[in-house]
């Protein structure tokens, strides 16, 4: 189903390199290293998301299951599953199914979770897809009644153009008896939010340079890591952070694998990642927008963080 991730990281950083500002798609972060980072971001104490989503979980579950009814549970972006296992759980308490496709594009990931699954879920059957969610959607064979989750706010790090096209592919993609489950961090103040994309240890630090590592390693690249800092901002009128990377001297490099060379002036950023926050009422337009009707919210303010379960409009006329 993949593309060979160093042909894809190839094409990215031949336009994102050259285009002003600098750019990379963030799913190049997550090599086997990126995945293992952001598993110790998600226990960080400035890093509310995971927190927050497993507690709503915790409460929520049964009740998402008992709506939904999933013969299997579709996952985006899964990463570790840690938090999943509530929701199949909850399916293999009340016997609706026990059935898990996990697609995310780190290969590590998803074996490690997969491997997990089995020795603690031996009742699970678990068929696991590597891929892009922004693609490969449409790759992964349905077989029966479908919950889609899509969790850990990762929906944030799509601008709102890339999101409605995801949405919508998502509930194309959805029979009408089928569910939608998407995790939303909420917009919350600003030195809360800069405190959890750049945490006093260093880790997220260590994340996005990470990319910088992938870069050299996968297109034989001579960027001087030492030489760029990660920064954090929140944009409070487009309600999102911008995780970049900024130069801190003027840097000439190669990418040999690319034959490009490549030219940071002092103070200049490579934007890694966008990561939006989100108001429940904006989020369920946005899903009304793409042809999802909301029927359940769970957590909301006090938490932080929404879990929205939606269903195609029109129901079983669409
Ligand atoms: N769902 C987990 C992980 C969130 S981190 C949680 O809530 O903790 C985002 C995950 O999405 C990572 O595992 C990353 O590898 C994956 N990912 C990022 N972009 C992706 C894409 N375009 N397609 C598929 N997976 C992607
Ligand atoms: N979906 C997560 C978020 O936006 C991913 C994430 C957390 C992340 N910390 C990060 C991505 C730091 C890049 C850099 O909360």
């Amino acid at each position: 189903m993949l593309r060979a991730p160093r042909e894809e990281l190839a094409d990215d950083a031949r336009q994102g390199l050259i285009s002003t500002p600098k750019h990379l798609p963030p799913k190049h972060l997550y090599d086997a290293r990126g995945s293992e980072l952001f598993e110790v971001i998600t226990q960080l104490p400035e890093y509310p998301v995971t927190r927050a989503e497993t507690a709503i979980l915790e409460d929520a579950a049964d009740a998402i299951v008992a709506a939904a009814q999933p013969d299997e549970l579709l996952e985006l972006g899964s990463g570790s599953s840690r938090k999943t296992r509530l929701l199949l759980e909850a399916m293999h308490r009340q016997g609706t199914g026990d059935r898990y496709a996990p697609l995310d594009v780190s290969v590590a990931a998803v074996e490690q979770a997969a491997a997990e699954l089995a020795v603690d879920h031996p009742w699970l059957e678990v068929r696991g897809a590597i891929g892009d969610f922004s693609r490969d959607l449409g790759k992964v064979p349905r077989d029966g009644r479908r919950l889609v989750a899509f969790l850990g706010s990762t929906i944030g790090n799509l601008l709102p153009p890339a999101r409605a096209e995801l949405l919508t592919a998502i509930a194309d993609s959805m029979a009408p008896e089928d569910r939608f489950l998407l995790g939303v961090d909420l917009v919350k103040p600003r030195d809360v939010l800069e405190a959890a994309y750049d945490d006093a240890a260093g880790v997220t630090a260590a994340f996005t340079t990470n990319l910088l590592v992938i870069l050299n390693r996968e297109l034989a690249g001579d960027l001087p890591v030492d030489a760029f800092v990660h920064r954090a901002r929140w944009d409070a009128e487009a309600e999102h952070v911008e995780l970049t990377l900024e130069a801190t001297r003027e840097v000439h490099a190669r990418l040999e694998r690319l034959d490009l060379d490549v030219h940071f002036a002092a103070g200049e950023h490579l934007l890694v990642e966008h990561s939006c926050k989100f108001r429940v009422p904006g989020i369920r337009a946005e899903l009304a927008a793409a042809g999802l009707e909301v029927e359940q919210v769970h957590g909301g303010d006090t938490h932080g963080f929404a879990l929205l379960l939606a269903r195609r409009t029109g129901g079983a006329d669409r």
